[in-house]
C-alpha cells in the first residue's frame, strides 16, 4: 500500500453543505467546460457544497482525475452478511453518490458488485447526465443481462482479461491480467485514451483498494451514515498493515449533508484544503486564474 506517515490533519468543524439548485447548475455549467463562476450571494453551506464538488466537476482540468466514493455506516460497512445493500447510505448520502455520478465523465464498479447488486449506475436523484458505465470483469463472470447494460444512451464498457462476447453496443476493454489482476494504471490510462479522463470509482471494497493502493485516486470521498451493520464487507479492501504508523492519513474536510457525513479526502498530491472559494480581497474571476 502506498502510504506516508504524516500527523493527522485536522478535520477542522463539519461545514454543513446544501447543494442548491443554483449550486448544482454552477457545478453541471463548469463539468460542461464554462469557467467556474460562484455567486457571491450563496449562504455558507451552498458555497460548502461548491466547495466539495468543484474538484470532482473538472475545474482546473487536470485530467486523468479519478475519484471513490464510499457509502458507510458508522463501522465501516457496506452491506450485511447476507448480501442487503440497499439502504445503509441516508436520502442525502445517495443524493451526494449521484451528484458524484453526474459530475463523472464514467463510473466503474467490480464484476462483484454488479452481481451483488446489479446498480444501474445512472443519475436519477439530481439533474445531470448519465456518466458511461464500466464494468472490470477480468474472468467473464458478469451475464450480459445486467441493468448496466441496458441500453439508454450511455456508453457501456466492460474490461476484461477473457475473449466473452458481450452485447451489441458494449465496448470491450481488453486488457492482459497477470494472476488474474490487471494492472489498475493500464485500466486508467486505457479509458483516459478512450476519452474517460474523469471517472468514479464507485466501489466496492476490492475494486476502489486496487486503485487506491496503485496511487491512481486523486480524491476519495467516504460518506457515512449514522447505522451501526456490525459485521458485513467494508467499504475498503486494502492489505493488512501491522503498524498505525503505516496508515494513510489523507488530509481532510468534512461536511454534513444532513443524513449523512461526508469526508472529502485528498489523495496523491491533491489538497482537500485547497480553498475553491475566493477570498474576501479576491473576485471570483481572480480566483479562477489564479487556480486554474
Ligand atoms: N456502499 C457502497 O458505497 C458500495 C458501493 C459498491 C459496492 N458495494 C458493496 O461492495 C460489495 C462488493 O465489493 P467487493 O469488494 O466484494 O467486490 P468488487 O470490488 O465489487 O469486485 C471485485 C472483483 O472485481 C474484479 N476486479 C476489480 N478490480 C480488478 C482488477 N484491477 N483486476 C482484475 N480484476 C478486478 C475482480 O473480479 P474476479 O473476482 O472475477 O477476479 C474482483 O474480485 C457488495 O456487497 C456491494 O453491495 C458498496
Amino acid at each position: 500500500m502506498t502510504t506516508e506517515h504524516a500527523p493527522a490533519n485536522g478535520t477542522g468543524f463539519a461545514q454543513q453543505a446544501e447543494a442548491s439548485a443554483a449550486v448544482w447548475a454552477a457545478l453541471l455549467a463548469v463539468r460542461g467546460g464554462a469557467a467556474p463562476a460562484p455567486d457571491p450571494g450563496w449562504s455558507p453551506a451552498e458555497r460548502a457544497a461548491w466547495q466539495l464538488y468543484l474538484p470532482l466537476a473538472g475545474a482546473g482540468g487536470r485530467t486523468p482525475f479519478w475519484f471513490g466514493q464510499v457509502g458507510q455506516s458508522l463501522d465501516g460497512r457496506v452491506a450485511t452478511v447476507a448480501g442487503d445493500a440497499t439502504a445503509v447510505s441516508g436520502q442525502q448520502g445517495l443524493a451526494h453518490l449521484h451528484r458524484c455520478r453526474a459530475l463523472a465523465d464514467a463510473v466503474i464498479v467490480g464484476v462483484c458488485t454488479a452481481l451483488a447488486d446489479d446498480p444501474r449506475l445512472t443519475v436519477r436523484l439530481v439533474e445531470g447526465p448519465n456518466p458511461a458505465r464500466v464494468i472490470v470483469d477480468p474472468r467473464g463472470r458478469m451475464p450480459n443481462d445486467v441493468a448496466a447494460f441496458a441500453d439508454d444512451g450511455a456508453r457501456r464498457l466492460v474490461v476484461q482479461a477473457c475473449s466473452t462476447r458481450r452485447p451489441r453496443g458494449v465496448e470491450v476493454v481488453a486488457l492482459p491480467a497477470c494472476e488474474g489482476w490487471i494492472a489498475p494504471a493500464a485500466i486508467r490510462a486505457t479509458l483516459a485514451a478512450r476519452g474517460l479522463g474523469r471517472v468514479l470509482v464507485e466501489g466496492g471494497g476490492r475494486t476502489l483498494a486496487g486503485f487506491l493502493e496503485a496511487g491512481l485516486l486523486e480524491r476519495l470521498h467516504v460518506a457515512i451514515a449514522p447505522l451501526i451493520i456490525g459485521s458485513g464487507p467494508s467499504g475498503l479492501r486494502t492489505a493488512p498493515i501491522a503498524r498505525l504508523s503505516d496508515a494513510l492519513r489523507p488530509e481532510t474536510r468534512v461536511y454534513g449533508l444532513e443524513t449523512d457525513v461526508v469526508f472529502d479526502c485528498a489523495l496523491a498530491g491533491g489538497s482537500a484544503s485547497t480553498s475553491t472559494w475566493p477570498t474576501k480581497t479576491e473576485t471570483a474571476a481572480e480566483a479562477v486564474a489564479v487556480r486554474a
